[in-house]
């Protein structure tokens, strides 16, 4: 048993990362351990963990496991989980409520957690207390190892826990299966050493390691042969790329090199405001086929509270950049992160957070109230805001960004605009849907041809979370 540690897993050094080639190995007796056997996964959380499960289902199919997307037909259960607030922890707690039953009735079933919660001391604690009938727990720095973990829970029938707490390596050899045809996660760096005091991600994903440039760009130029149009850059924060390298080589070459792979359409995430570089601005608005799409989390409009959060910028040094974004990316679409009710946040510090919000206008923006994590700072400071206060606070705020949201929105009424379709709508099946350059979701009135292509379309209604449009033919 390897239970976390959060204390290791605060740990920085300056020892160089290793770059793994051959580390997830499929000893022939597993190839088949799956055989007639079905899996079933859920996923919570962040892109990089939705990418994660990526992995781990091709990890699964090499063991002859075949997908179910019916939790009652599996054999294996596997939940990935986020820790980053509260909510997503009780809700993975609740689901392994229902599982329960389901194990009682097949005593064959295998249940297993990874995920960024299963790196938590106090998950990990509560489970081998009240969940010992869990069957394996993993740690997001183990997924190569899955079989191994599986092959001795089985035969040992027993709960097997492997969350390793280090900062971490890169791993290059990891199988994929790509849940889209179109767009695809390229991930560019792991871990974040920027430890804002709210958040639980330095501890559960380890130190930035950034990949070598000559992997990604290969991955993407497969990608390319592969049909793919989309990528999308993965990071906790991107715009650091390259800086744990030392090989002078950054986020703006690195935009610039996988531009020239010729992939129709380049996003990247998360932006940290702190690391973002007129360079890169410069490549964003000289290459057609990076998307002028940001998302640039501000997560509060106060000087004083971003102080306290560790963000390294200020209010004015967020609008200076937002500004200046925004004159030279022409059409660029910018959307945002705010946590409401950070502890010691005033009535006047949430005011300034409204009020940047009136400045840039974002064109949407995810909210959240402050949610204390077990081991960062923030969980120590003193927090007296009543819950009701910070709820008042959040529907204000998201008033006020659904407004803006619309108003972005409007402006392509009547506008002709570039959209990739992906599939067909959940809500009626005659329509499709798509993303256009700018992130926004479109439905579109078209015949199944279309899915798969890059298309113009004419759009002829908008909403606030989404427009429909019409193709607009020659
Ligand atoms: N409480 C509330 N929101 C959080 N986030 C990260 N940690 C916390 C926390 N402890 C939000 C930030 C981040 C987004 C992914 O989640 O806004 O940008
Ligand atoms: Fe968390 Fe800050 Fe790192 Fe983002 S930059 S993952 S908010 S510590």
């Amino acid at each position: 048993m390897l239970t976390p540690n959060l204390k290791e897993a605060r740990i920085r050094t300056k020892n160089k990362v290793s770059v793994k080639e051959h580390e997830y190995i499929l000893n022939d007796n597993l190839k088949t351990l799956g055989k007639d056997k079905k899996y079933y996964i859920k996923t919570y959380g962040c892109q990089m963990n939705e990418h994660d499960t990526e992995n781990i289902k091709a990890i699964l199919e090499d063991m002859s496991f075949l997908e179910t997307d019916s939790m009652d037909e599996a054999d294996l259960i596997l939940l990935n989980t986020c820790a980053i607030r509260e909510n997503a922890h009780n809700k993975v707690f609740g689901y392994l409520g229902r599982i329960k039953h389901l194990k009682m009735t097949k005593p064959n079933l295998i249940v297993g957690m990874c995920g960024c919660m299963a790196q938590e001391e106090s998950v990990v604690d509560e489970i081998l207390n009240k969940y010992k009938w869990l069957d394996i727990v993993f740690g997001t720095h183990n997924i190569h190892n899955l079989p191994n973990i599986l092959n001795t829970s089985i035969a040992q029938k027993s709960l097997e826990v492997e969350v390793l707490s280090i900062e971490g390596d890169v791993l290059e050899n990891i199988p994929v299966k790509r849940e889209n045809k179109y767009k695809a996660w390229v991930n560019i760096m792991y871990g974040c050493d920027k430890f804002c005091t709210y958040c639980i991600v330095p501890y559960t994903r380890g130190k930035q390691r950034s990949r070598e440039p000559k992997y990604i760009i290969d991955e993407v130029k497969k990608l390319v042969n592969d049909g793919y149009l989309e990528i999308t850059l993965l990071g906790q924060n991107v715009n650091a790329y390259g800086k744990d390298l030392n090989i002078n080589y950054n986020m703006a070459n690195l935009l610039e090199d996988v531009a020239k792979t010729g992939i129709k359409r380049i996003r990247f995430v998360t932006s940290h405001p702190w690391d973002f570089t007129d360079e890169m601005i410069d490549i964003i608005s000289k290459h057609d086929n990076i998307m002028p799409y940001i998302h640039l989390p501000l997560q509060s409009g106060s000087t004083k509270i971003l102080k306290l959060m560790g963000r390294r910028y200020t209010k004015d040094m967020y609008i200076a950049l937002f500004n200046k974004i925004k004159n030279k990316i022409p059409n660029v679409s910018i959307t945002t992160d705010i946590i409401v009710g950070f502890p010691n946040e005033t009535e006047e510090d949430f005011s300034e957070t409204l009020e940047v919000v009136n400045t840039c206008k974002f064109d949407s923006a995810f909210t959240f109230i402050f949610s204390p994590r077990i081991g960062t700072p923030a969980h120590r400071m003193k927090d007296d805001i009543k819950l009701e206060e910070k709820e008042q606070r959040l529907h204000k705020l998201n008033e006020l960004i659904n407004k803006y949201s619309k108003e972005a929105n409007l402006k392509y009424l009547d506008k002709i605009v570039p959209v990739l379709i992906e599939g067909i709508s959940e809500k009626d099946e005659n329509m499709l849907v798509g993303y256009t350059d700018t992130m926004k979701l479109v439905n579109v009135k078209a015949n199944k041809e279309y899915i798969g292509k890059i298309i113009n379309v004419k759009i002829t209604e908008v909403k606030t979370w989404s427009m429909n449009g019409i193709i607009e033919e020659g």
